[in-house]
């Protein structure tokens, strides 16, 4: 068997009033100034208040940094970083979605470590230039979606290509985490709908993915059933709390679970981010029942096990039945949250589908898809979902 190393860090404070443990928790670290990333709607919500009172409460200084884009770009974190040296910051709190969680953690990489943001790439090993000298970093999740809380990379869009690129290492993770379901009840229900669906996503594509990784199977199966039984709860009654602890934690189980890898939906989805201006988890949601059918053809066995975890009867079924009906049941739970069945839907036109797949096809995150991707493999599919 393969020598392997498996690592699960990250202290996380889960709960709902989580919060009110923030002062507790910073008092573990030697702080002058607390650098807060975040974007100007969760600034506005008034959601970043609450979070203001705890570092108050605990005596700790802060500045505030709200220029992060939905689909963050390189300036972003450059912008980051002069706020966090011109208030001579040394600690990082991020809050929000997936975006300001991101660009938190890149923000600390460029505090410390000089080459452009590509020298990082974790396409090019950027991870062997990133050394363990970065600010220590809270990550405060306000959406049950990317999971990139408990994530060790993180997404941007590269200046130079226009492509997203993903940075990794070990080194950009929190050191603690403060998971508060209520800090995601206010999440509106088409965003709740799209987050939970890259949750989902990250999970099934974690199962699929090619990588020996049994812990990390074992979490991805468990954040599928989570997912199942719960978005459609969050989705219409957006202060069920259980259903929103559940989804945070299927987050945070699929972020987890795809160190182990992700596949071809990510691969698709990150240029109809790009070039499209997609929500990613919308985007990763209208793929997902086009990428499974392509996987179907070498993952059978494993789509079976996804179709139990979705909650289907499989009993008496083949395992291609099992696999169809995977497929089937994610189809039937985007209609439920109201999720667009097709790309024309969102915008997307038909013409724009070679530009798509040229990019897709240079994303790294296929690489570790079950099935082998060609660029018209890209192209068929992407043409399956329009
Ligand atoms: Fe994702």
């Amino acid at each position: 068997m393969k020598k392997t190393t498996f690592t699960f860090p990250t202290q996380i404070v889960f709960g709902n009033g989580a919060i009110q443990t923030i002062p507790q928790e910073l008092s573990k670290f030697q702080i002058r100034k607390a650098l807060i990333v975040t974007d100007k709607g969760l600034l506005q919500t008034g959601l970043v208040d609450t979070i203001t009172r705890q570092l108050k409460i605990a005596g700790v200084l802060y500045a505030i940094y709200d220029g992060v884009q939905g689909n963050p770009v390189e300036q972003d974190v450059y912008n980051g970083v002069k706020v966090y040296k011109d208030n001579v910051c040394d600690f990082v709190i991020g809050i929000g979605g997936g975006s300001p969680l991101d660009i938190a953690k890149l923000i600390c990489l460029k505090s410390t470590h000089d080459l452009p943001l590509e020298e990082y790439e974790d396409s090019k090993s950027g991870y062997e230039k990133i050394s363990s000298n970065l600010p220590s970093f809270m990550a405060i999740p306000t959406a049950a979606g990317t999971g990139s809380e408990v994530g060790r990379s993180a997404v941007v869009t590269l200046e130079s290509s226009g492509r997203k690129t993903v940075i990794f290492s070990p080194h950009l993770l929190a050191k603690v985490v403060i998971a508060d379901p209520e800090l995601t009840v206010r999440l509106p229900r088409e965003l709740t709908a799209a987050t939970g669906m890259d949750a989902l996503t990250h999970n099934l594509e974690a199962y699929l993915a090619k990588n020996f990784h049994p812990i990390c199977d074992g979490i991805a199966l468990e954040g599928i059933k989570l997912v199942s039984n719960n978005l459609r709860r969050a989705v219409k009654e957006g202060t069920d709390l259980e259903a929103r602890g559940n989804m945070l934690a299927a987050a945070m189980m699929g972020a987890i679970a795809f160190q182990k890898g992700l596949g071809v939906t990510h691969s698709l989805a990150h240029p109809l981010s790009t070039i499209s201006g997609l929500h990613h988890g919308l985007a990763n949601a209208i793929m997902l029942p086009h990428t499974m059918t392509f996987n179907s053809q070498v993952s059978v066995d494993r789509l079976a096990d996804v179709a139990l975890s979705l909650g289907v009867e499989t009993t008496g079924l083949s395992p291609e039945e099992s696999t169809q009906a995977a497929i089937n049941q994610v189809s039937i739970l985007c209609q439920d949250i109201g999720i667009p069945t097709n790309l024309r839907q969102v915008g997307v036109l038909a013409e724009k589908i070679p530009v798509l797949a040229e990019q897709a096809i240079q994303d790294n995150c296929h690489q570790l898809n079950p099935r082998a991707c060609t660029l018209q493999d890209m192209i068929d599919i992407y043409s399956a979902a329009i």
